[in-house]
């Protein structure tokens, strides 16, 4: 794929494969495109050039509900979720409006029964992410940890077999980053996941594969410690970028 802004190049040409079940991390200075590659992947940003294959399925031209619906889902570099309502409102909110989009006809044979569903999976995510005692809460009250962990609850009542996290760990506290890094130990179990993280150190124990971009160019992938001794991957990662990286 490729993306251009006017002149240009947020990414060029990258062609990355993740395999199902298995969990994939990209690392790249800032403005590498990593940002970039997940809205195309999610339908945010149509790419200038290429194709996005889910599956069998070629999705390039699909909106991103018709991908949630598919089963994939993200969550954003900068938290997302809507400050003025409930815990419990924002996830039900953001699962009933995928889901309702995702199977209309559906809905309406089976209404009542697909809403018990959304409403089990939204409680079911709501005690993954350990916010079943706020639920009430209103989500500006949140400490900046709970409003991550609100949004991966989220994306994960959507049950999705793809799951897109940018920068997960960013702003939160060494306690709330174990949390999260025990979270998704345990959503690897049934989920593809891929991570775009600054705190490599942090993922290493739980990728299989590492894609390094640097300027938008595909610099680097494989197994992630031969990655991270790669001497092109240290010169531009490491090098360009003491402040922001850690190892
Ligand atoms: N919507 C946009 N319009 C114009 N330029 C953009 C847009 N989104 C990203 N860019 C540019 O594309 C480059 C890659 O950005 P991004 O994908 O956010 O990088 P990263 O996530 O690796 O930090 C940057 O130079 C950024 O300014
Ligand atoms: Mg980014």
């Amino acid at each position: 794929m490729t993306k251009r802004f006017g002149s240009q190049t947020a990414v060029d040409q990258i062609n990355l494969r993740f395999v199902a079940g298995q969990a994939s991390g990209i690392i790249g200075p800032n403005g590498s495109g990593k940002s970039t590659l997940f809205n195309m992947l999610t339908g945010h940003l149509p790419p200038s050039v290429g194709k996005i294959e889910f599956g069998e399925l070629d999705i390039t031209a699909l909106p991103p509900h018709e991908r949630v619906g598919l089963g994939m889902a993200r969550t954003f570099q900068l938290v997302s979720v809507f400050d003025s309502m409930t815990v419990w409102e924002n996830l039900v909110l953001s699962t009933g409006r995928f889901a309702d989009r995702g199977s209309r006809h559906r809905q309406f044979f089976f209404g009542p029964a697909r809403s018990k569903t959304i409403l089990e999976d939204c409680l079911g995510a709501l005690e993954r992410v350990g916010l079943q005692d706020k639920a009430g809460a209103r989500t500006s009250e949140l400490s900046y940890g709970d409003k991550r962990m609100l949004e991966i609850g989220i994306a994960l009542s959507l049950k999705p077999k793809l799951l897109l996290l940018d920068e997960p760990l960013a702003g939160l506290s060494d306690h709330e980053i174990g949390d999260v890094v025990d979270l998704l130990h345990e959503m690897k179990q049934n989920c593809t996941l891929v991570i775009i993280e600054h705190k490599i150190s942090k993922i290493m124990g739980l990728i299989e594969r590492l894609s390094v971009l640097n300027d938008g160019v595909l610099i680097c992938e494989g197994e992630p410690e031969s990655v991270l001794s790669d001497p092109e991957v240290r010169e531009c990662y490491w090098g360009k970028q003491v402040s922001n990286a850690e190892g």
